[in-house]
């Protein structure tokens, strides 16, 4: 009566539970960004662990504890607890990132279940991205720039080839040029676009209709006289754009910005603190948009910007279908903290 089972869902358990499902990521997060505009969400800020200052995340790393609720259908509460070393891939050939999942029962607030975070946490910044292009990409959209080619820009590609079936052409350039030809062979496999592998993010950036920055750049790394009318930047990283890329566009998105604003590391965060970014220009939340509070694109010409801090009630939210699809599936492996607990 009294036992404590958790359900434990490893990487292969979310995948079959439609971890890898970009479709379904998109339509879930168009739901979580809804919600967030509508208050059903309670998001207490992200807490970093570093070993030093803000600079010191880029050489010893960090770990993010982001915990939250989301309501409607979701109704689900939990935390995300993501490590990031930016080393990894370099120096011990594991991802950059990894992350664990918990989710508690809605009545008990038991923890339900545990699972693998790394795979939903790089899909869910995808969809998200999916969602940003839905609503603010230019319609007929071919080409797409991408800065990185690191685990993001996998997803990202997913998603913005799901969106904008317009797509024509892939560029990707990394400062690591061996990792710029990995992501092209590996992702020609499951994109068929021609890839194009460039050898700066100026080239990546020029002529494209839509670029994505994710890195693990310090200093920033796109200028705004790249930049052309009618694109769409998205941009997934730290600091990666000179402040006048913000200044000079029409419209500054975020997903949100008080999450943003306590982050700091983030162009538009940093020129926010430096009093560079007057926060009556930032245009909206991307939940405003998809509740149609205020206009996505509105021609063919605006420049619009789009800045993600990443919010844990993303991850929440799409735990809990995979949680709820395992049980029905009967995927996983059932674990028991105790039979009956047990205090003295
Ligand atoms: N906004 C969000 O919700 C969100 C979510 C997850 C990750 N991120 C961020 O996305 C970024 C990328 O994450 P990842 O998991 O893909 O990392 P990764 O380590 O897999 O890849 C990053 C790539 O950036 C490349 N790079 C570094 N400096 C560069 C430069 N100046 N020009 C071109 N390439 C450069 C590296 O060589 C590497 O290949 C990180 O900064 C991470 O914090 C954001």
């Amino acid at each position: 009566m009294s036992e404590l089972k958790t359900l434990f869902l490893d990487q292969s358990d979310v995948k079959k539970c439609g971890g890898g499902n970009i479709s379904k990521f998109i339509e879930t997060m168009e739901e979580v960004f809804s919600l967030h505009d509508k208050g059903d969400y309670i998001l207490p800020n992200k807490t970093v662990l570093r070993w030093g200052d803000m600079d010191s995340e880029s050489q010893t790393g960090r770990i993010n504890s982001m915990p939250g609720f989301i309501g409607g259908k979701f109704n689900t509460s939990g935390i995300k607890w993501i490590s990031s070393s930016p080393n990894n891939p370099f120096k011990h050939h594991l991802p950059r990132a990894a992350g664990i999942i918990i989710l508690n029962d809605p009545e008990t607030l038991m923890p339900v279940t545990v699972m693998d975070g790394t795979l939903i946490s790089a899909m869910r910044t995808g969809a998200n991205s999916g969602v940003v292009a839905k609503y603010m990409a230019k319609k007929n959209s071919k080409v797409l720039g991408l800065i990185g080619a690191g685990v993001q820009n996998r997803t990202q590609l997913m998603a913005i080839y799901h969106t904008v079936p317009t797509l024509e052409k892939v560029k990707i350039t990394d400062l690591n040029a061996e990792r710029a030809k990995n992501f092209a062979n590996e992702m020609k496999k499951v994109i068929p676009l021609p890839f194009e592998i460039v050898n700066s993010a100026e080239e990546a950036v020029r002529e494209s209709d839509i670029f994505i920055t994710a890195t693990v750049t310090e200093t920033p790394i796109v200028k705004s006289e790249w930049i052309k009318e009618g694109s769409l930047y998205i941009h997934v990283g730290s600091h990666e754009c000179e402040f006048d890329v913000i200044n000079q566009s029409n419209k500054v998105v975020v997903d949100d910005w008080g999450e943003l604003k306590h982050r700091g590391v983030e162009t538009i965060s940093i020129m926010y603190k430096e009093n560079e970014f007057d926060e009556t220009n930032l245009y909206a939340e991307l939940g405003e948009i998809v509740n149609g509070k205020k206009a996505g694109r509105e021609n063919d010409t605006e420049k619009i910007y789009f800045n993600s801090c990443g919010l844990g009630i993303q991850d929440l939210a799409i735990a809990k279908i995979v949680y709820e699809k395992a049980i029905r599936e009967n995927h996983g492996q059932w674990i028991s903290f105790w039979d009956q607990p047990s205090f003295v």
